[in-house]
């Protein structure tokens, strides 16, 4: 029996999705609430995470650990590190890497966790399928598949958007996704992050993110009702 996990950094990122529950029941564990219900048929359990990474793992755990969850997304807003990806295009993880985890002085690569066998952690085939067609149902032709790099940093400077870029070759950039993904990896629980463009990560962000920030949200939770109906299937 299938129990996907979705969680959202920011209250505009899962409201729509938890007024969409069914058979609605919250639990709250360490501060977040954790709505219990169907969404789409799908049972569910979705939680506002909080922004950053120690936020993300700590609900990403409760919801394996509490939960008995069985396949975790993470839906939301991120800024785009891709000449392709413009403000409200969809981004569905391929992978996903800790732009901020840097263990070079003794002898590890960029973003690789000491101790883990993978530098990025790839997402689940099956969720990036049906994720990808759940994107282009809802904003046809504007769907990428690849890198999310997430970090405890919003990005708005065109020289660390540069070096994010050189050293993840990432599409995108947000707060959460690794984090999430790590965590799934540790659980052995297939991820998939999926995220809209809310600006470009530059000297424009400050400016378009207020602006773009619940547009893109909605259209990302949007995309993830599509993914709940589909894995129901
Ligand atoms: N989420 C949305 N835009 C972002 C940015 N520019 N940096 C980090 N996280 C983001």
């Amino acid at each position: 029996m299938k129990k996907l996990g979705i969680i959202g950094a920011m209250q505009v990122e899962v409201e729509t999705l938890v007024a969409n529950l069914k058979e609605k029941n919250c639990r709250t564990v360490a501060g977040s609430d954790y709505y219990e219900g169907t969404l789409e048929g799908l049972p569910v359990v979705v939680v506002q995470c909080g922004i950053g990474k120690v936020n993300a793992a700590l609900c990403a755990q409760i919801l394996c650990s509490e939960f008995a969850v069985t396949h975790l997304v993470n839906t939301g807003v991120a800024g785009s590190l891709d000449r392709d990806l413009d403000i409200g295009d969809l981004l569905v993880s391929r992978d996903a890497v800790h732009h901020d985890f840097d263990c070079g002085p003794v002898g590890y690569p960029r973003c690789q966790v000491p101790g883990l066998d993978v530098l990025a952690f790839p997402a689940d085939e099956q969720l990036m399928a049906l994720a990808f067609t759940a994107a282009e149902s809802v904003n046809p032709g504007h769907t990428k598949v690849g890198r999310v790099a997430s970090g405890d940093q919003f990005i708005s400077r065109r020289d660390v958007k540069a070096e994010i870029i050189a050293n993840t070759q990432a599409c995108c950039t947000e707060m959460e996704g690794a984090a999430i993904a790590h965590v799934a990896y540790r659980n052995r629980i297939p991820f998939v992050v999926l995220r809209a463009i809310s600006d470009k990560a530059d000297d424009s962000a400050e400016m378009d993110y207020p602006t773009f920030e619940a547009i893109a949200a909605r259209r990302c939770a949007a995309v993830t009702m599509e993914l709940a109906k589909a894995l129901c299937e």
